[in-house]
């Protein structure tokens, strides 16, 4: 099986807890095609009775209509607010200011402490610099890249703490697993191209095949299995080695290059009906 869980997870957490009696709100970084498997089931447990907002990133790269769907589930939820954020757009940035200010009313005597909590690369260090105004926090698309644990002012009223990406992501069912290395939350050094991408190939094609079908330019959706739908991307692609047999690997890493990127239009991996009793 892969290995899902570096050691300084454990040393993260500890972190946390430790931070938490500080800390009036939680800010919990979900990717927005993920939302159930970006989240992190400790965080209830860590944030005690503090209100949260979950902000569903990367909503650029999700289906709206899936979106939509997930932020009417997480906003029933007591406790939580759910929104919606991506990447170069102020007024977003703006929006989440207000509900943070109206969740957590000032204190004459110190600042607000927001914590943000989120699987590595779902956009923590981005959202930090975009709601400051800064480029502090070193952003990258290799995870855990945030190891420690910064503070940053937004004016004089509220401070964010980062913490470091290594949390406790879902990973049961293992579609959970496979659903975090597409999105990018599990580092390519640690799982094989391949397997991830023949996951990401089951689930297009039964639920965006046309997607697939259009973006690679296939005749048509082999029907002998995901590999062989791999082995076509790679055909087509002319990604061959000697004596003409389809590199694999190398057709794998385009599929989830292209799929991660929006190449192939804003997919969500998981609907809330898919969660429902997971
Ligand atoms: P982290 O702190 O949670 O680990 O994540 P970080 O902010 O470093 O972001 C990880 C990657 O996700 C970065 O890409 C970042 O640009 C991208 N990202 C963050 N927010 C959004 C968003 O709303 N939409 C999209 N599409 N991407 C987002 P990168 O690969 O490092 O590239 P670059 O953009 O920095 O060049």
């Amino acid at each position: 099986m892969l290995n899902w869980f570096p050691g300084h997870m454990n040393a993260a957490r500890r972190a946390i807890r430790e931070a938490m009696p500080k800390i009036d709100l939680v800010i919990e970084v979900l990717d927005a095609r993920i939302p159930f498997s970006s989240e992190n089931p400790l965080v209830a447990e860590l944030r005690g009775d503090r209100q949260c907002i979950q902000i569903l990133n990367k909503a650029d790269l999700a289906d709206p209509e899936v979106t939509a769907a997930w932020l009417a589930r997480l906003d029933a939820r007591e406790g939580l607010l759910a929104m919606t954020h991506q990447q170069h757009q102020p007024t977003l940035n703006q929006r989440m200011l207000r509900r943070v200010r109206a969740l957590v009313p000032p204190k004459p005597s110190r600042p607000v402490m927001a914590m943000i909590l989120g699987i590595p690369n779902v956009g923590k260090s981005t959202l930090i610099n975009a709601l400051s105004g800064r480029t502090i926090a070193v952003t990258g698309n290799k995870p855990a890249i945030t190891r420690h644990q910064q503070r940053v002012a937004v004016g004089r009223d509220l401070v964010l703490w980062d913490t470091p990406g290594f949390l406790w992501p879902r990973l049961s069912p293992p579609a959970c697993g496979y659903r975090l290395a597409v999105t990018g939350a599990i580092s390519d050094r640690v799982v094989e191209a391949q397997d991830i991408a023949e996951f990401a190939v089951g689930f297009l094609v039964e639920r965006y095949p046309d997607r697939l079908i259009h973006h690679f330019r296939l005749t048509d959706l082999p029907s002998e299995g995901n590999a062989a739908v791999l082995e076509a991307i790679g055909r087509r692609r002319g990604y061959l080695r000697k004596g003409g047999v389809v590199d694999l690997e190398r057709a794998a890493n385009a599929l989830l290059k292209d799929l991660g990127a929006g190449s192939l239009g804003r997919i969500s991996l998981e609907t809330p009906a898919d969660c429902v009793s997971s």
